[in-house]
């Protein structure tokens, strides 16, 4: 089985999978780091049932959400009915279905772990910022828990931040940093019971105005 068919698979269980895995923090941290404001636009990268773009409707956001799983968006639709600020496009990592600069900010929460390749991933969150647009990426610090490759479908064992520092400054962005979330993301392996509990980091830039 592929990402896209694991993601399609546990979509309807995804919010409750979800809150096992790590809490609400995690999105007040990234909205946060971003300092939003009403009005403007965002992308939601990997988005999911819409863990980030729930936080940043409530913001008075508009939201363009991107995912490769079509029951994932369907889920999302489902539940953000009543709001004509949430957009859903399909789309890979590789290829965003966003015109360049079109967005104030990017949102990625526990993405770039399942993606191929992290950096031309990041360079593609890049190209669809406006001037003066922000980055925030959510995931996983580096890790050991195999297990999480076979039954939750990641590619990467989290990330090293400085790589993660890097590749953001290669995207052209500045002012980037990286700090811990103070949470950690819990699984249970189903095969032998084994817990991981492992750290999450925020990454921040900004394309400059100019
Ligand atoms: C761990 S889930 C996180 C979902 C959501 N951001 C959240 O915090 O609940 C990862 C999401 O990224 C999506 N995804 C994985 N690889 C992708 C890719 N190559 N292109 C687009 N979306 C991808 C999956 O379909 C899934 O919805």
């Amino acid at each position: 089985m592929n990402s896209e068919k694991y993601f399609n698979k546990v979509a309807n269980r995804w919010d409750e999978m979800r809150k096992s895995f790590f809490s609400d923090r995690v999105r007040k941290v990234a909205v946060a780091r971003a300092g939003v404001r009403a009005g403007e636009l965002a992308a939601d990268i990997g988005a999911g049932t819409g863990f980030l773009t729930e936080e940043l409707v409530q913001k008075g956001l508009n939201v363009i959400a991107v995912d490769q799983s079509e029951a994932m968006l369907e889920e999302m639709k489902n539940k953000f009915e009543k709001y004509d600020a949430v957009q859903y496009r399909k789309g890979d990592f590789s290829r965003l279905p966003l015109y360049n600069e079109t967005v104030d900010y990017v949102f990625a929460n526990m993405y770039l772990h399942h993606v191929d390749l992290p950096q031309v991933a990041i360079k593609e969150m890049a190209r669809i910022l406006k001037p003066g647009g922000k980055l925030v990426i959510t995931d996983m610090d580096e890790h050991q828990f195999e297990f999480l490759r076979k039954e939750q479908h990641d590619r990467w064992l989290g990330f090293r931040r400085q790589d993660v520092e890097s590749w953001i400054i290669e995207a052209g962005l500045k002012n980037v940093k990286v700090d811990g979330v103070e949470e950690n993301c819990c699984a249970e392996c189903v095969e032998d019971g084994e817990k991981a509990s492992v750290s999450l980091f925020v990454a921040y830039g900004e394309k400059s105005l100019v």
